[in-house]
């Protein structure tokens, strides 16, 4: 599947994928603003993005305890996710993810 990734500076970059979770993806990518520090365990929020509003469907809501965890972070919004608990499959072929501040 292919995801965009929209950086604070306002950089874009196209990256491919076939399975693993999209804050790996990014991490091997280097796309910045996108640390995962916590590994992908949904404890660090430091994989912080926003799903583009036409994409949401598609990507789904947060899961309880990823809903927890996003209250703890900043720059919230309803299009908030933790890129770790976002799986990369076929059905989220083309989304576009801005990293959030
Ligand atoms: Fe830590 Fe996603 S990598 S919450």
């Amino acid at each position: 599947a292919k995801i965009t990734f929209i950086t604070n500076d306002g950089e874009k970059t196209t990256l491919e994928g076939t399975s693993g979770s999209v804050m790996s993806l990014a991490v091997e990518n280097g796309i910045s603003g996108i640390d995962g520090d916590c590994g992908g365990v949904c404890s660090c929020a430091t994989c912080h993005v926003h799903v583009a509003e036409e994409d949401m469907e598609r990507v789904g809501e947060a899961s309880e305890i990823e809903a927890v965890m996003l209250e703890l972070a900043d720059d919230v919004t309803e299009f908030s996710r933790l890129s770790c608990q976002i799986e990369i499959s076929e059905g989220i072929d083309g989304i576009v993810l801005t990293v959030a501040e």
